[in-house]
């Protein structure tokens, strides 16, 4: 049985995104059966694993809508272990609600995890920003939760709310556990970025945290340009080795 991995965070641009393609592309490359998908209706994920191309390929939103097939929609990616769920035709804001809709009331989206899991998948689900309905019903599915943190200024602000999202979850799906807060784009020679972390691993429980943080590197900008994992793209990059690592601990937990 695999394991719904789930990446969230209230705020936006954090990394949440880029830990995902990057998590999951790290537990491919180490040979774990992985699914990525991408229930955030912006739809990011496309472009950060090179499937940008002009037409819009279906994903999630038309499998929640009854048009598509999983089976049809799921794409596979140059890491033979990787195949990708991408968010689909919700494209236009006017169909966010209903696709929010659909997510709230369909039992779809767990079925669907409940698939992948059967056939021994590792799902790593990346979400839109925010405590909405759709981060929540993905909490409902997931076994586990990772929260991305971005190094900057006022950034535990918002901390005590997705933590207690995640607690709220637990209550009706206790198999849930938070993996850790995520330190990401940590600047090294930045001043305020290495005191915010500072703070930030004062504040915190220790075991709240993972040990190992992302910084920001050049070469995860460029990897992000180019649609690529910066852990394929360029595997020396300390962004990379950090992803690497957060997957090498996560592996025999995500039985
Ligand atoms: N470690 C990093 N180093 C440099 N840039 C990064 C890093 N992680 C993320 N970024 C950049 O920060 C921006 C926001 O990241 P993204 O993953 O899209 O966040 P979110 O999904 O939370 O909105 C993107 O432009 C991304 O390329
Ligand atoms: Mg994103």
């Amino acid at each position: 049985m695999g394991s719904v991995l789930a990446i969230v965070s209230q705020k936006g641009g954090v990394g949440k995104t880029t830990t995902a393609i990057n998590i999951a592309s790290a537990l491919a490359r180490r040979g774990r059966k992985t699914l990525l998908v991408d229930v955030d209706p912006q739809g990011a994920v496309r472009h950060g694993v090179g499937l940008s191309g002009t037409a819009h390929p279906a994903g999630l939103a038309d499998v929640l809508a009854g048009t598509h097939e999983l089976q049809d929609v799921v794409l596979a990616t140059p890491l033979p272990w990787l195949r990708v769920l991408l968010a689909g035709s919700v494209a236009e804001a006017t169909e966010h609600e209903t696709y929010q809709a659909q997510i709230a009331d369909s039992p779809k989206l767990g079925e669907l995890f409940q698939r992948a899991r059967a056939r021994g998948y590792i799902v790593v689900v990346d979400t839109p920003p925010g405590l909405g309905v759709i981060m929540r019903r993905v909490l409902a599915h997931s076994q586990h939760v990772i929260v991305p943190l971005q190094s900057e200024p006022l950034a535990l602000q918002t901390t005590t709310q997705i933590l207690r999202a995640i607690r709220e979850a637990t209550v009706t799906n206790p198999e849930l556990v938070l993996d850790g807060i995520l330190l990401t784009m940590v600047e090294e020679g930045n001043e305020v970025s290495q005191r915010v972390s500072a703070y930030v691993r004062e504040q915190l429980p220790r075991e709240l945290l993972f040990d190992e943080a992302i910084p920001r590197t050049m070469a995860s900008i460029d990897a992000f340009a180019a649609g690529q994992p910066v852990v394929l793209r360029s595997p020396d990059d300390a962004a990379a080795k950090a992803y690497e690592r957060i997957a090498e601990l996560l592996d025999p937990k995500l039985a």
